[in-house]
């Protein structure tokens, strides 16, 4: 069985729709660079991050705890505050150049054009303000005019994310709420504005096992339905190979895979890829950890920064930063070890 077939449940492939130009590209962020100015120097967050994403699809990030998943996140929505700061790229949805738009332009893109699903759905509410006036400061910014609607707009929404009794939630606060029940509030005022696109940063963590699922199952049934784009951040490849077409994996700040997640779990060509993979529980095979960290992002590595934890590394892995390799099928990596040493990258399977 291949790490993909393991993982992957049974499902119902999505319904397009017809006229929203699915596969038409929708964000694409090229040498996406953030640094953190700190007493201890400046952290390489963000190195050069480069992806898409097209209409219709849904593409995973992954990557261990401080490889600046969030922070690639928060530099496209304009979220990045001192000491951070965006200090190249190019970050473009539906043909507008994000990084070059106001506060306010982008305060309004947030929300109408993107919704955004926080780690912690508490840090997302506000705990002394009562639900449904926080769906009343969104829905006014957009042209609400009375209480009323604001509250039939709120039930709806409400109602889209599985919450029987919305009355009883819209009148009440943030910390009166469960876990599962807050972060379906936050779904739900992510998806009150109808966004094209979704950006999902971990989205269940702290919640219980089947929590996490209904969760999962409730955005992805969102964006399907409406045959929205997302992005999700997740630690899990479980995850990704459940919900995504296409994953990115990232590495101190990098992207050094990303590609169908078909191919990047089955054939994962990136040795960091690869210990993803091989980290995968699978009947009948023992677990096998990466062991090491990831390296100091103030002192960057030169060189590949995957290479002091890479069973593979050659001469070249530590002074020539790795040139994207891109295979017929559109999957790409960053790594020198050469294609005619294939056992290596086949030792996976
Ligand atoms: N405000 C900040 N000041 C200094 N460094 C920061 C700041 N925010 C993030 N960083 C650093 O940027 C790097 C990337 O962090 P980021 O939060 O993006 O990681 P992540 O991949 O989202 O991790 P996790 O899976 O734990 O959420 C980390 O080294 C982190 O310490
Ligand atoms: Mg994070």
């Amino acid at each position: 069985m291949s790490a993909l077939d393991a993982l992957r449940r049974p499902r119902a492939r999505p319904t397009l729709p017809e006229n929203g130009g699915p596969g038409s590209r929708l964000l694409e962020v090229s040498g996406l660079t953030t640094r953190f100015d700190t007493p201890d120097g400046v952290v390489h967050a963000v190195n050069g991050v480069d992806f898409h994403v097209d209409r219709a699809e849904v593409v995973g990030v992954v990557g261990e705890s401080g490889c600046g998943k969030s922070v690639t996140i928060r530099s496209i929505l304009g979220l990045v505050r001192p000491p951070g700061r965006v200090v190249d790229g190019t970050v473009r949805f539906d043909g507008v150049d994000l990084l070059g738009l106001r506060r306010t332009e982008l305060r309004r893109l947030r929300g109408k054009e993107i919704g955004f699903i926080a780690q912690n759905p508490f840090s997302a509410l506000n705990p002394v303000m009562r639900i449904h006036r926080q769906f009343g400061t969104i829905l006014a910014a957009h042209g609400a005019k009375s209480d009323g609607e604001v509250r039939d707009r709120a039930r709806a929404a409400l109602a889209d994310v599985g919450i029987a009794g919305p009355d009883r939630v819209l009148d009440g606060y943030a910390h009166q709420l469960s876990g599962g029940m807050a972060q379906r509030v936050v779904i739900a005022m992510a998806m009150l504005l109808n966004p094209a696109f979704v950006i999902a940063d971990e989205p269940t963590t702290g919640l219980d096992l089947t929590v996490q699922r209904q969760i999962l199952d409730l955005i992805r049934g969102l964006v399907r339905e409406h045959g929205r784009s997302m992005l999700l951040v997740t630690h899990d490849l479980g995850v990704v190979a459940q919900y995504c077409d296409r994953v990115v994996v990232m590495y101190a700040g990098k992207v050094i895979e990303h590609g169908t997640v078909r191919e990047v779990l089955n054939t994962p060509r990136h040795p960091y890829t690869q210990a993803l993979v091989r980290a995968i529980p699978r009947p009948g095979r023992p677990l096998v950890h990466l062991t090491g960290r990831l390296p100091d992002l103030v002192d960057y590595p030169t060189g590949c920064p995957f290479r002091a934890r890479c069973p593979h590394a050659f001469e070249p892995c530590g002074h020539v930063v790795p040139e994207a390799v891109t295979v017929a099928s559109g999957q790409t990596y960053w790594c020198h070890l050469p294609e005619e040493r294939p056992e290596e990258r086949e030792a996976v399977r």
